[in-house]
């Protein structure tokens, strides 16, 4: 099959690889027929995370089941699926609580797998032709008659839109509340149409890129340019001095200043500031434990200076963490059946498979207009 292999930073080539195939009774294989870069996989990209060279990116995956395992019962061939990034086991203490972020089982050692992911397992990406999917009749969301109509809304249960929710939640936004939200990526964005499904009465959305803002307005949130003035200022100045009753960290660890240099404290203490004392912070931008290609040596350490006493004095909280998808992607998946939501309107870009390593350099430059790429394998 082809796929998407990491050869080192900066550096991803389409490569015929051996077929993914059914390795337990447990499992399910799937012809993918769309596939997302996402986000996170720059961070693998850029070779600022332990990716393996000659591993398969892509962990934002849907497509058709192709074959099944003999243990599987409720997942039949045909049927459209998508799939959450996290790789849960459905039995672990964990998974039974509904934090399959956190699956105890599907990466021994470790608290968490994915597909195609530093850190989170032998698992291999979906970008590629066809992928294996572990505890296939707890991990495949089964769609509904309209999956390939609306295929690339649905392939956004696979992470963004569930991550987006996530973050509101982890916030512990409430309908009437406002809200600002750090990052226009497709996290950031999804943070932003699920906080105005929700009924947030104020959604600010930062980030200095004007493609990217745009994108927020169209979906009902107000923009604020960090590049025409301090974000923070801004926010203030919209909410009687007071700020915002929540707020979303979309950004994560490579987080930068208006002059694009990085600095891994730089969102969070905006954060502090932006957020009305006994307000919640919701944390799904990805922050590492060690990051030996950053400038600081704490950032190195994965510490950050943290304005813990202006936190403190405010008697906020935070909440952080991997999105646990299976907790969302069923009622997610509802909304866009009945056109409450619609997470496809912020793809730029629907590429064949064999475009991956170009749209992957555009990404990573955040080009104009290179917000969110779906691949399509089976084009
Ligand atoms: N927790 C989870 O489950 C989960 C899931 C998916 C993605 N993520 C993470 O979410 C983050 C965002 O993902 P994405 O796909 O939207 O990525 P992205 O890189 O496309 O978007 C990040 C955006 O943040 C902006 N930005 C940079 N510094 C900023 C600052 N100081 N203030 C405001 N905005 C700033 C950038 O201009 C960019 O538009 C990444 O860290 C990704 O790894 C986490
Ligand atoms: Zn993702
Ligand atoms: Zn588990």
């Amino acid at each position: 099959m082809k796929a998407v292999v990491y050869n080192g930073p900066r550096d991803v080539s389409i490569k015929n690889v051996t077929d993914a195939k059914i390795e337990k009774p447990t499992d399910a294989l799937i012809r993918i027929t769309t596939t997302n870069i996402c986000g996170s996989d720059l961070h693998m990209y850029e070779g600022r995370t332990s990716f393996e060279q000659g591993r398969i990116l892509g962990h934002e995956n849907m497509g058709q089941v192709v074959e099944v395992g003999s243990g599987v019962d409720r997942v039949k061939v045909g049927d459209y699926v998508c799939l959450p990034f996290n790789i849960g086991c459905g039995f672990c203490e964990n998974c039974e609580k509904g934090l399959t972020g956190f699956c105890l089982t599907a990466n021994p050692g470790s608290a968490g797998a994915a597909y195609g992911f530093a850190e989170m397992g032998p698992y291999e990406g979906g970008q590629a032709e066809l992928l294996r999917v572990p505890y296939a009749d707890f991990n495949c969301l089964v769609l509904p008659e309209d999956a390939q109509e609306k295929e690339d809304d649905y392939v956004m249960l696979s992470d963004i839109f569930p991550t987006g929710w996530h973050a509101t939640e982890l916030a512990g936004l409430l309908p009437g509340e406002s809200v600002a939200i750090y990052g226009a990526g497709p996290v950031g964005l999804m943070a932003a149409h699920s906080a105005i499904i929700k009924g947030a009465s104020q959604v600010f959305v930062v980030d200095t890129h004007p493609d990217r803002l745009a994108l927020a307005e169209r979906l009902g949130a107000i923009a604020i340019n960090g590049a025409e003035g301090e974000a923070v200022e801004q926010i203030l100045n919209k909410t009687n001095g007071r700020g915002t009753d929540r707020g979303c960290e979309c950004v994560g660890y490579q987080c930068c200043d208006r002059h694009g240099h990085e600095a891994n404290h730089l969102t969070m203490n905006n954060l502090v500031a932006s957020t009305k004392a006994t307000g919640g912070i919701g944390v799904v931008g990805v922050f590492v434990p060690q990051d030996p290609g950053a400038q600081s040596e704490l950032a190195k350490e994965g510490k950050m200076a943290f304005d813990f006493g202006q936190f403190w004095f405010k008697g906020q909280q935070i909440r952080t963490g991997q999105a646990n998808v299976k907790a969302y992607n069923r009622r997610l998946s509802a909304l866009i059946h009945t056109g409450r939501a619609s997470p496809s309107q912020i793809i730029s870009h629907s590429l064949k498979l064999d475009q991956a390593p170009d749209a992957y350099k555009h990404f990573d430059a955040r080009d104009d207009g290179w917000t969110k790429v779906v691949l399509k394998p089976a084009a």
